[in-house]
């Protein structure tokens, strides 16, 4: 269970009690608490008194207990709130209401699988958090029609490192979360087998002891019919060999070419994000007319507020530093280093 499972969770209790949402500062108590972190540490990291983090995290405590009918404290916080999930026949978090029985074995154990089915799983764990997001509305809402509206498979965000594709992605998926029953984040920065990326997709599906790269894709494929799935493959330009024509697999990601193939042809209502310096090969050669794949090549921004917080001091500098990153202009280049 990660940490935004538990956040959901915790959020829909304190919205039932209390009619509010988590505030930043609950969020903050809870995500230090969940990383095993004390008082002290979380209140240093957020820049608040010790003391006002104990009375946030006290009244917390309180409101789950009641919540619950049980005692919640810092200490058996999360432990608690996973029992309760994994114990319970049936919950949904993600229509601002919850439902949730302790009973084991009472005739409810036919609602179960509804229960499975409609369990929410987000895991972006590995997503970065985005605080400041600058125009890209027109990307945003390129993206939202390709996977909300028209049921595009697969989709490949590319561009240049730092051009802002990782951005993008985490922006709508923080805009449209609760439209998914399942997001799973994976970056490719340090590559993985398919057999294993498999294995770490499934890992809370029980899998026969043997079973082969088949059984797997045929269990994932399972899942991305019956839920609306979204997988983020990020940093996907190393599985392809380096300094080569763009698109090459390395042998021992060859695999990877399967996956991608399965997801355009088949028939399922989930989507696969790309994101990737380079254009994959299966995407180069089919066309986007005929299969439900898209896309996205990202230019520069041209707004020097994407430069706030940067450090960079002397303003007069920024349009100039976006001019040179945008059209490699010598001549700009030159300029800024006199
Ligand atoms: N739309 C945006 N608004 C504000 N900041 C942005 C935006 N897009 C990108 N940035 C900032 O630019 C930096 C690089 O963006 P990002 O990591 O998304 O690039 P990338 O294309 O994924 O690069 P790489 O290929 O190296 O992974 C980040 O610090 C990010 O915060
Ligand atoms: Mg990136």
């Amino acid at each position: 269970m990660n940490v935004t499972e538990i956040l959901q969770f915790a959020d829909q209790l304190i919205i039932n009690k209390t009619g509010k949402r988590l505030d930043d500062l609950q969020k903050t108590v809870i995500t230090g608490v969940y990383e095993g972190k004390t008082y002290e540490t979380i209140a240093e990291e957020c820049n608040r008194s010790e003391s006002r983090v104990r009375s946030v995290g006290r009244k917390l405590w309180q409101i789950l207990s009641e919540s619950l009918g049980e005692d919640v404290n810092k200490h058996n916080f999360c432990w608690t709130i996973e029992r309760v999930i994994n114990n319970s026949q049936f919950y949904n978090f993600g229509n601002n209401q919850i439902n949730y029985c302790h009973n084991d074995n009472n005739e409810s154990s036919k609602n179960t699988k509804q229960g499975i089915k409609n369990k929410l799983y987000y895991d972006l764990t590995i997503a970065p958090k985005i605080n400041r997001f600058c125009d890209r509305t027109s990307e945003i809402d390129t993206l939202s029609k390709w996977i909300l509206n028209q049921n595009t498979h697969l989709i490949s965000i590319l561009g240049l490192s730092g051009i802002g594709k990782t951005t993008l992605v985490k922006r709508f998926i923080d805009l449209h979360q609760q439209k998914f029953d399942a997001i799973v984040w994976r970056s490719l920065k340090f590559p993985q087998s398919l057999d294993l990326l498999l294995d770490d997709l499934l890992k809370h599906h029980k899998l026969d002891s043997l079973p082969t790269i088949n059984d797997k894709l045929k269990q994932l494929f399972d899942i991305l019919t019956n839920k609306k799935c979204l997988i983020i493959l990020d940093d996907l330009q190393n599985i392809f060999i380096p300094s080569q024509f763009a698109g090459k697999y390395q042998p021992e990601y060859q695999d990877y070419q399967t996956l991608f193939k399965m997801i355009t042809e088949t028939q399922h209502q989930s989507s696969v994000i790309l994101i990737s310096q380079e254009q994959c090969p299966e995407m180069e050669c089919l066309d986007e007319e005929l299969y439900p794949i898209k896309s996205l090549e990202l230019s520069g921004l041209d707004n020097p507020e994407i430069l706030k917080n940067t450090g960079l001091k002397n303003k007069d500098s920024w349009l100039k530093l976006i001019k040179l990153y945008l059209t490699g202009d010598k001549a700009v280049e030159d300029e800024m280093w006199q």
